[in-house]
């Protein structure tokens, strides 16, 4: 009977950590995961535009360009489409930031960004940095120039002020900023 009792209270103790710990550890997924869950799925949008969206309206003769809005047969850059994507989020920030960026509002907005940013191109494995930072917490995700395209586009674009890119380089990271 003893026994029967005390199964009986493990098993409402393990059925109710079971039920409990998912809650638990949702309630404590960190600001890090977080950070890190909003940067792998705004990286994995843009790669789908640009690989499949991209290159699928380029066989129909649209390219991406800059001023898309003005030219029936462009669509946005992908840099453009994840700009436009965080200009829709109200509950954080997503954007992309570089240190010699095309646009001066694509600097980083501190002076922990800015070394998060050297810290990437310093360490290129690490791939994803993320901190505290006044009443934020930020994540950069490396933004690498995986084709010869990006290079070109960048070092020949009139506002640019770097025009040595080379393919491999960090050209600034995918930004994510929450309220703490
Ligand atoms: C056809 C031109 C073009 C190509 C190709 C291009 N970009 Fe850009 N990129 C831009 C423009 C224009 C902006 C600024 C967009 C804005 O802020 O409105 C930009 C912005 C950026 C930024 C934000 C910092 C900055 O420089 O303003 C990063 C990072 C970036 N691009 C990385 C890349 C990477 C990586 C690739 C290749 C996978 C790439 N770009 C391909 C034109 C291009």
């Amino acid at each position: 009977m003893k026994y029967a009792i005390r199964i009986k209270a493990s098993v409402a103790v393990l059925v109710t950590l079971a039920i409990v710990t998912p809650f638990v550890s949702a309630a404590d997924l960190s600001q890090d995961q977080v950070v890190r869950y909003l940067l792998a799925t705004a990286k994995a949008f843009r790669s789908v535009y640009a690989k499949d969206i991209v290159e699928e309206a380029k066989r129909g003769g649209v390219k991406p360009a800059e001023n898309w809005k003005d030219n029936e047969h462009a669509i946005m850059l992908p840099a453009q489409f994840i700009k436009a994507a965080g200009a829709e989020i109200k509950d954080f920030e997503l954007s992309l930031i570089g240190l010699t960026p095309i646009y001066k509002s694509n600097l980083p907005k501190t002076k922990a960004e800015a070394d998060a940013l050297k810290k990437l191109a310093a360490q290129p494995d690490l791939k994803v940095v993320t901190f505290a930072d006044g009443d934020q917490f930020k994540g950069l995700s490396a933004d690498f120039a995986i084709a010869q395209g990006c290079a070109d586009c960048h070092n020949t674009h009139p506002s640019s002020p770097k025009k040595d890119f080379k393919k491999g380089d960090l050209m600034g990271a995918v930004v994510v900023r929450l309220h703490k």
